[in-house]
């Protein structure tokens, strides 16, 4: 149903994660939500990564035994119950503060890849605490290398599964909606946001008496600059390495041997130069739609490097799910399961640890739902015979 936003007060008025969006947009302040929600430029992009999913159809094989679905696959290493597993997103405080660690548990309940970001707001050693289920980090690499062996040798005394690497942040997207509400640290104050600061005073209240803010991987780390006075845009600009070429992959494999992720990678030829420097996979990523804008959408970009590589390497398809039928769609292409930011964040922040579960809980019946009625009974047997572009 379109227009729901009258009607969604609660979790349990939320069908789909297009609702949980709306709650999201009703819980947080206005310069919060229009982070989260938000892409670069005119936000051609980020509209195009969940249009692009209704370019394809699909085939359903009927009169077949449907009589039980298996969802369960592996990827980057690990069994997983179903193939959606969780990108890294940045300071999950902002939108909840249960944070982080209410993610990775809603993650290991759905059996489920956790992603922790560089710029999280809970650290390496208390995510792994708080989840004995498969987890995954996000590394950005600072201009000290140091920083980045440090990354490495935390996640591998915490025992985590895989490690990934983003290449499309080398500087900072042009986010224009936290240019307009003055979102950024500290906050340029404007009207509109202080009212709606106001408004939101269960948000504010926690805020200001517990705050939880820091990048606590970031300051927790030796030797580097923890001045993010400017804003984080304006941080990345300064602290990330513009020179990483695919030599240092060569290097960040060398010194990690497990699974190791290249996020941010949309064409073959970049496919093939993360697998022939020792990647194990790649997430076909725009960042959401937030960083290169015109960038094509990922599930644009699957069947062309599944086609030439997918003997090679594992590919997720990352940006735009917001539906059970775009994993099935992706997968049907070639992808080996697809990963989620916004998806899980709207719950997240619609209602913490339970509004992660509830988006992730739809989504997994959708999917479930969706192979039932395309006749296919493991995600396994997907295969391109049951999509076509339109
Ligand atoms: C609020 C927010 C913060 C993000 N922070 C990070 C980050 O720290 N590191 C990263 O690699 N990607 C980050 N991303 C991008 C996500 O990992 C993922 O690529 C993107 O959200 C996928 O698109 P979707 O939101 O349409 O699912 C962030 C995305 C959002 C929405």
């Amino acid at each position: 149903m379109k227009n729901n936003q009258w009607f969604v007060r609660r979790l349990a008025d939320c069908n789909n994660v297009t609702d949980l969006r709306i709650l999201a947009r009703r819980k947080l302040p206005w310069p919060i939500f229009n982070y989260l929600d938000g892409g670069a430029d005119d936000e051609i992009t980020l509209r195009r990564n969940s249009a692009a999913f209704g370019d394809y159809e699909l085939l359903p094989s009927q009169l077949t035994d449907i009589s039980h679905i298996d969802l369960k696959t592996r990827v980057l290493g690990c069994d997983i119950d179903w193939p959606v597993f969780l990108s890294p997103t940045g300071a999950s405080r902002l939108f909840h503060h249960e944070k982080e660690p209410a993610v990775a548990r809603a993650a290991n309940k759905f059996g489920t890849i956790y992603s922790l970001s560089t710029l999280g707001t809970t650290t390496i050693e208390e995510i792994a605490a708080v989840t004995n289920g498969p987890k995954m980090y996000q590394i950005y690499v600072f201009k000290d290398r140091g920083i980045t062996r440090d990354f490495v040798e935390r996640c591998k005394a915490n025992s985590y599964d895989a490690i990934c690497l983003t290449v499309d942040t080398q500087v900072a997207g042009n986010r224009e909606r936290d240019l307009v509400t003055g979102f950024g640290v500290p906050p340029d104050l404007k009207l509109r946001s202080i009212l709606s600061y106001i408004r939101h005073l269960p948000w504010s209240v926690r805020a200001l008496i517990s705050g939880g803010f820091d990048m606590v991987n970031v300051t927790s780390s030796p030797g580097v600059s923890t001045e993010i006075n400017e804003g984080v845009m304006a941080y990345v600009n300064s602290q990330f390495d513009r020179t990483l070429g695919w030599k240092d992959i060569e290097w960040l494999a060398s010194q990690w041997d497990g699974p190791l992720v290249i996020k941010g990678i949309q064409t073959v030829a970049d496919a093939r130069k993360a697998v022939d420097s020792g990647a194990t996979a790649v997430m076909l990523s725009n960042h959401g739609g937030r960083q290169l804008e015109s960038a094509p959408a990922p599930v644009d970009c699957i069947a062309p490097i599944a086609d030439a590589l997918g003997d090679r390497l594992e590919i997720i398809c990352d940006g735009g799910v917001r539906r059970g039928n775009h994993v099935v769609k992706a997968l049907a292409l070639g992808a080996n399961a697809c990963s989620v930011g916004r998806g899980y964040l709207f719950g997240l922040a619609a209602g913490g640890q339970q509004g992660v579960e509830h988006a992730l809980g739809l989504l997994r019946a959708e999917v479930e739902r969706t192979l039932a009625l395309a006749g296919c009974n493991s995600v396994r047997n997907l295969s391109k015979e049951y999509v076509q572009k339109r």
